[in-house]
């Protein structure tokens, strides 16, 4: 979702507004803008469309200048256009202002400053704020970091905010509630950014700052930098300066045409570093420290609630299947945006775990609070060191999947899977449902899947050239039984948000129930049809499918031979433990998707109308 990043500092603003824009393009957008100042006061561009578009708008124009802001805009309050793009300045464009998330009372705020002769020209929550926060200070003749206090107290909703002035062209002023802000902390500079990806290659110190906290970012020219960061009841707060893990390499493409298709080779890597440290075979044992420090709240749990949203979600529900076949304890597995507000019974011996890829999702955070508020235990399993989720939870484990780029998640739930098969290992070695012998097989097996999944990276090309028999399908389906039919929904979510072709994924079951109505002979039906458990019974879907002219894709395990011959295509993977076959047979999955929108010529890596961190509801 929305991007920002500003800049006050002993360097040109500008082209380090404009890279970091570029670093944030990842999360998706419809629109951009910037402001700099230089001498002759505040300079504002933004226009519709990508980043690369405004560079070129800007063309020409004075950009000099050491402190600025810049923002790409994913569309909630007005159209994406060039009017309803941020920056927005107040009424007399003394303030210039960038903004992430959603103020909720904008419509009475509006009323209010109207009233007192104030004028808008966009359809925006984020100009409402701009001229409060001015409104504020002209009224009362107090300082702009005063108005930001007495502004943001009167403010319901979302925020994350960048603010200059043309009065003090030295500070920048950031603050945020439920929308994360990092300030990077340079030699003569500092860097406010919406996620690290803009600071990596400026410097490894960086603030996380916390709920309600802002930050006021002053470089003089003959002065050291000061930072001061308050709450919004005006207490003085220490920050916390952290070192930033990631390094620049992570964040370009590395000679892959997309980054989806370069975080879908980093997989094996990503398996192994989601184990490190944590499987001890020697000694037989798992350690998670969010559950070792925790284990009397996950053991006397009455039931675990997994709660998630698109892709995470998915992964919960492998982790429901996980968790109760080995621990024996009852998960249930709820959307984080049904959860929140249906009103849900939540005790004090539930276990609440939240799984997010980028610990931004709103109604996934709006969930982990309801649930501690109503005294849950929260465990969170997240991929964005230090992001709203992992800091709202009690405990947990984070995937070190490392920056996910492209917006169709990939690396982060094969990674989500493996924790949570580590979380349900750990927990049924503590309760005693799993014997030694069984215990050992699977972590034996867990170490073997970075090297099968190499070897089912060998299978590109194959998939890559029968992608193109289906580039103009129209629909798909996606089915299996037991641990494949999440990942049967996980297939068909990603084919249908990169590729734009309409997907569904159902228990192979169900499919009777309604779905074979679809089928036809021009229906491409994509089964999991592995070799455990089920696999008479997935077979006789596929007859069934077969008898009505369907196609079959399938994914088999290598050396079968019945559903190979009852299919249209197929690709083999290598055998493992049923419970381990989502983390394997995504990756063709993936593959699939993936080369079918590059068929079809798709921005793979931002598909239309999506965010990567949905930080609101
Ligand atoms: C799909 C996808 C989304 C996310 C969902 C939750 O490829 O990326 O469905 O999984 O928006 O995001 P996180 O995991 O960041 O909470």
């Amino acid at each position: 979702m929305c991007g920002i990043v500003a800049y006050v500092g002993n360097r040109e603003a500008y082209p380090i507004l404009m890279k970091g824009l570029h670093r944030l393009e990842y999360r998706g957008y419809d629109s951009a803008g910037v402001c700099v100042y230089n001498n002759d006061g505040l300079h504002l561009y933004k226009t519709l469309g990508k980043v690369a578009d405004l560079e070129r708008f800007v063309e020409g124009k004075d950009m000099s200048g050491h402190i600025g802001i810049a923002h790409t805009r994913w569309a909630t309050h007005g159209l994406p256009n060039e009017i309803n793009a941020h920056p927005h300045y107040s009424q007399y464009a003394d303030i210039a202002l960038i903004h992430n998330g959603i103020i909720e009372n904008y419509a009475t705020l509006k009323e209010e400053l109207q009233k007192h002769g104030r004028s808008f020209t966009s359809e925006t929550d984020t100009e409402v704020l701009v001229q409060l926060i001015d409104f504020i200070r002209m009224d009362n003749g107090i300082s702009l970091e005063e108005a930001v206090h007495q502004a943001l107290s009167q403010v319901v909703g979302a925020y994350a905010i960048a603010i200059m002035s043309k009065d003090d062209p030295y500070t920048v002023i950031g603050a945020r509630k439920g929308s994360p802000l990092v300030i990077g902390v340079g030699d003569g500079e500092f860097i406010l950014a919406s996620d690290a990806t803009p600071l990596v290659e400026y410097t490894k110190k960086v603030i996380y700052l916390d709920e309600e906290e802002i930050a006021v970012m002053t470089v003089r020219p003959d002065a050291e930098p000061t930072l001061r960061v308050t709450n919004l009841k005006n207490v003085r707060k220490t920050p916390l300066v952290q070192t930033l893990e990631t390094n620049l390499e992570v964040l370009e493409k590395g000679g892959y045409p997309h980054f989806m298709l370069k975080e879908i080779y980093e997989q094996p890597k990503v398996i192994r570093d989601s184990f490190r440290g944590r499987i001890n075979v020697e000694r037989n044992t798992v350690a998670l420290s969010g559950i070792i420090d925790h284990q009397k709240e996950f053991l006397s749990a009455r039931r675990i609630i997994i709660t998630a949203c698109g892709t995470s979600w998915h992964a919960g529900l492998v982790g429901k299947y996980l968790i109760e076949e080995l621990a024996r304890i009852p998960v249930e597995v709820e959307y984080a945006s049904e959860y929140r507000y249906r009103h849900p019974i939540i005790n004090k011996d539930d276990v609440v775990i939240a799984i997010s890829q980028s610990g931004e999702t709103a109604d996934t955070l709006a969930a982990v609070n309801l649930a501690r508020d109503q005294g849950a235990f929260v465990y969170g399993i997240c991929n964005v060191v230090g992001a709203s989720i992992p800091r709202a939870t009690h405990s947990g484990t984070y995937i070190h999947a490392g920056p996910e780029i492209g917006v169709a998640s990939t690396k982060a739930f094969t990674a989500q899977v493996c924790v949570l098969t580590l979380v349900a290992l750990s927990l049924a070695k503590a309760k005693g449902t799993v014997s030694e012998s069984r215990f050992r097989a699977i972590i034996n097996e867990l170490y073997t899947l970075p090297d099968k999944i190499e070897k089912t990276l060998l299978l590109n090309d194959r998939i890559a050239d029968f992608a193109k028999i289906f580039t103009y399908s129209r629909n798909f389906l996606y089915l299996g039984r037991g641990y494949n039919y999440p990942l049967a929904l996980e297939g068909a979510l990603k084919l249908k948000e990169i590729s734009y072709i309409h997907a569904e994924g159902y228990p192979a079951a169900e499919m009777k129930h309604g779905p074979i109505a679809l089928v036809d002979n021009e229906m491409p039906i994509v089964v999991i049809a592995t070799n455990q458990g089920n696999y008479e019974k997935i077979v006789s879907n596929i007859q069934e499918v077969k008898a009505r002219k369907g196609r079959i894709i399938s994914i088999v395990t290598e050396g079968d031979t019945t559903v190979k011959a009852l299919s249209d295509f197929y690709i083999e993977i290598p055998p493992t433990e049923a419970m381990l076959v989502p983390i394997l047979a995504c990756v063709p999955l993936q593959l699939l998707a993936y080369h079918i929108a590059v068929q079809r010529g798709c921005n793979v890596d931002q598909p239309r109308n999506l965010a990567k961190s949905v930080t609101v509801e």
